[in-house]
């Protein structure tokens, strides 16, 4: 199975992370894309001017490759030593690739999804900026995940602790953590708001769980 990996910065990063994955790398002029990697990132511009042809291409960045989807690295759904981020029934792809980003920045082990949304969708991969590549990112069924559960809720307690091996558990969009994952928790863990905000969005409430101290 493949998918498109749409922009410079996408590609970029899935040549840093897994160079073997990509391939069909197309760029509207190789003089534009060497230009442009050499400027944002230098490491990667024979890499990427090795697999690259001449053709149209629609990003802006004039850039765009294929990428092969790996195979699922479930492993991480037994063992850890650093937080594996599930997101409980998402429904927006951009709000999923900015919560992969996120968690492959501050070092999450991976980032697993409950539901129907497809976690390699195109626009997920958009999202994250090609960062599917850094980490395991795979669908999961409740039952499989083990670990100490933390759910994230803004009624919870903004003392509670986030243990290195936690099962980080963000609820969707419209109606948050569904009862099933509530059950299984071992913390809430609260991110303090002003009065007057309901929430924040996946990615912030993700990133601000991880980077805390
Ligand atoms: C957009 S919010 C969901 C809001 C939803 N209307 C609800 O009923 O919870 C998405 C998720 O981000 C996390 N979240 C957002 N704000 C939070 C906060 N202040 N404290 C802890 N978690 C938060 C929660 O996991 C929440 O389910």
């Amino acid at each position: 199975m493949t998918v498109r990996i749409e922009g410079f910065h996408a590609v970029k990063h899935a040549l840093r992370f897994a160079p073997g994955a990509v391939s069909g790398v197309r760029v509207r002029s190789l003089d534009g894309a060497r230009a442009l990697a050499d400027r944002l990132a230098p490491d990667i511009t024979e890499l990427l001017l090795s697999a690259a042809s001449e053709a149209a291409v629609a990003h802006h960045t004039g850039i765009e490759a294929v990428g092969r989807i790996p195979a699922e690295q479930r492993g991480v759904l037994r063992t850890r030593t650093r937080p594996l981020v599930v997101l409980d029934r998402p429904r927006s792809p951009g709000n999923v690739g900015a919560v992969v980003r996120v968690a492959a920045a501050a070092y999450a082990s991976g980032v697993a999804v409950t539901g129907t949304l497809d976690p390699w969708h195109p626009g997920v991969l958009r999202g994250s900026a090609g960062l599917h590549y850094a980490l395991p990112v795979l669908r999961v069924e409740e039952a499989e995940l083990t670990g100490p559960v933390v759910v994230l809720d803004a009624d919870g307690d903004p003392a509670a602790p986030l243990p290195d091996d936690a099962v980080l558990v963000v609820g969707s969009e419209r109606t948050g953590v569904g009862a099933g994952l509530r059950a299984r928790a071992d913390l809430v863990l609260a991110l303090p708001m002003r009065p007057g905000v309901s929430s924040l969005n996946l990615a912030t409430a993700t990133a601000a769980a991880l980077y805390r101290r």
